[in-house]
């Protein structure tokens, strides 16, 4: 948030984090200026915090100001790690979004030039930089341009200089920024939720974008300094609720359309200038890494179902035996575990009493623990020898989407990561699969602009009692994930199968009409093609209809299919990145349909810390 006008920075921006609380929310921080110098106030935990921390240290009056409330993802939620971050001279604050990816290069130049750094964040090394850019002399415009072109990543940047009352500076890459237009004041936000109760004028900034801001203009340009192009200015007609959803009826919808940054954002920063894996924050040797005889992955719901998924993946790329149990199960079945296991948790909210109680377990029995979580500084990743934060960004939504999609991605980096560590023979498969993994966020992408089909079909099937999901071999979680997202916001009798199982015993479930999903590997290229389509016939014989998800290209379903989902070519081990994200629309608009709440579905809550 960043504000300069005739009113009280403080009051307009503290009231823009409050709006904005819902994008991030374990610290918050504000600068503004005052007779030349910054004056900044942070803290850890919710707004009320600030607000605590401002009462006993009040903030000069100022007419302009920054500020940020964050989701951390380098660095725990600590009031150092909060911003705003100031340079060593004090002449300039910063706040950011995003990941720089080359934060630890730009650290270490700075720090060899003498600056000492106050945080562990990424943000910090930008905060320097600028600071040192305009104590040599560079106004701070020229040195926000300076600044954007040397890091790499994702971010939006928003800073004041103590030096120049007039103007807030901000840059952006990979992650939003809207200038809010007012009479003789402007306004910058990561979304118009920030001001819209001051205007409801705004510009979005393109790609690779610097916006200035004065009391009565704006200017944008690109990073090398040219007048940008492309901006269009627009009139919001959203009220506030809907804004904080980015114009969507569901925090669920907006982040099932969140899931290609979202994967994007977990990928970004694990690869070094070769393709190679970079998980620094795994703290465990690579020789103890190279001790590891047996994985034993632990999470619940759809965490398990992400688990699941890692299961094929880690055996095949490592050849180490891995088994997946349900947390709730783990410790009472007394699992045979010893230094040389390694246990995965997999957690979106870090606090799933289930899975910490695993944890505690695996730690007593000297197994070493990697925790995947979304919330940085979680009470798991806090007890687990390490961890790989995916970096989802919150999830609002009671069922998981964004949060389960990253959870896979996170899973298939730790695999690749142990491939790699321990020097597998697939060399040129992990390669490929490291590859092919950057082209995910455009594959999902695809998925979500075909939407309309899946809203249609929706409205066909929002009455039918009971739904079949059937998959085998990656695409058998891909089916209980469907099933459990149709369960628990549309209250439909749903159930995920192996396909090959049926068979035996559930096929008698199948009767005229009823619904069933099926997820088609890759054809000539799995060995279970041709089963699966075998298996649509089994129950289109006994009169389901078959919803067929199936890449493109793959017309041998078509006469088995009553409807046809395609999805972009990936290898096996990748599809269930592309299988879910129809399953999930189909939930959430079913569910809407009916008239459900579907952020906070009956008897569910975000995070169950409860055994
Ligand atoms: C389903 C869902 C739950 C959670 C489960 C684990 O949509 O959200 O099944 O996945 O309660 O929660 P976390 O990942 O926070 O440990």
């Amino acid at each position: 948030m960043g504000y300069i006008g005739p009113r009280s920075a403080q009051d307009v921006v503290i009231e823009g984090l409050r709006r904005l609380e819902y994008r991030g929310y374990d610290s918050a921080g504000i600068a503004v200026e005052a007779d030349g110098r910054i004056e900044a106030r942070k803290k850890s935990g919710k707004i009320t915090n600030l607000d605590a921390e401002i009462a006993a240290n009040p903030l000069p009056a100022s007419s302009h100001g920054i500020g940020h409330t964050r989701w951390a993802t380098h660095g725990g939620p600590t009031d150092q790690n909060a911003h705003p971050h100031v340079s060593q001279s004090g002449r300039v604050a910063l706040v950011h979004n995003g990941i720089i990816e080359n934060f630890a290069e730009l650290r270490s130049e700075l720090e060899a030039q003498g600056v000492q750094f106050k945080s562990e964040t990424d943000t910090e090394a930008a905060a320097q930089l600028l600071g040192k850019l305009v104590d040599d002399g560079a106004t701070i415009t020229d040195a926000i341009h300076a600044v954007a072109s040397r890091l790499a990543g994702a971010f939006t940047l928003v800073a004041i200089d103590a030096q120049d009352p007039d103007r807030v500076v901000a840059a952006r890459r990979n992650s939003p920024l809207v200038v809010g237009v007012g009479e003789g004041e402007h306004f910058l936000g990561s979304d118009v939720a920030a001001f819209l109760e001051f205007t409801r004028d705004a510009v979005e900034l393109g790609q690779d974008q610097v916006v200035v801001i004065t009391k009565d203009s704006y200017e944008v340009t690109n990073f090398d300094g040219t007048p940008a192009s492309d901006v269009t200015p627009y009139h919001v007609d959203w009220d506030i609720t809907a804004a904080e959803k980015g114009g969507f009826d569901w925090f669920m919808r907006k982040e099932i359309y969140e899931q290609p940054q979202a994967v994007a954002d977990t990928l970004l920063g694990r690869y070094d200038a070769e393709g190679k894996l970079t998980l620094d924050e795994i703290r465990i040797s690579p020789e103890e890494l190279r001790r590891i005889n047996k994985i034993v992955i632990v999470a619940c719901g759809t965490a398990y179902h992400a688990g699941l998924v890692a299961k094929y993946a880690i055996e095949h790329w490592t050849r180490i035996p891995c088994e997946v149990d349900i947390a709730s199960e783990f410790r009472y079945r007394d699992p045979i575990i010893d230094p040389n296991t390694l246990v995965v948790t997999i957690s979106q909210s870090g606090e799933t009493a289930d899975t910490l109680m695993a944890i505690r377990h695996a730690r007593e029995q000297h197994a070493k623990v990697i925790a995947i979580c979304n919330v940085n500084g979680a009470t798991i990743p806090r007890e687990s020898d390490a961890v790989i934060y995916t970096h989802a960004g919150p999830e609002r939504g009671v069922a998981s989407t964004k949060g389960y999609l990253t959870q896979v991605v996170a899973c298939y980096l730790l695999g690749l990561y142990l491939a790699q560590v321990r020097g597998m023979k697939y060399g040129d498969e992990i390669k490929a699969i490291t590859d092919e993994l950057q082209k995910m966020p455009a594959a999902i992408q695809t998925m979500l602009d075909n939407d309309q089909q899946i809203l249609d079909l929706s409205k066909d099937l929002m009455d039918d009692r009971s739904f079949f999901f059937l998959g085998r071999h990656v695409g058998y979680p891909s089916a209980l994930e469907g099933a459990l997202k149709l369960k628990e916001i549309a209250y439909k009798h749903a159930e995920g199968f192996p396909a090959g199982e049926l068979k035996h015993g559930s096929i008698a479930l199948i009767e005229q009409d009823i619904p069933v999903f099926v997820m088609v590997p890759p054809q000539g290229r799995d060995q279970l093609h041709d089963k699966v389509v075998s298996n649509i016939q089994e129950v289109r014989a006994r009169g389901a209809k078959t919803i067929v998800l199936v890449e493109e290209g793959d017309d041998s379903v078509n006469p088995y299919a009553d409807v046809i989902i395609r999805h972009p070519k990936a290898s096996t081990l990748l599809q269930p990145l592309l299988a879910i994200v129809p399953l999930q629309l189909f939930a959430c608009e079913v569910a809407t349909l009916l008239g459900n709440d579907v952020d906070q579905p009956r008897n569910l809550a975000k995070s169950v810390t409860v055994e």
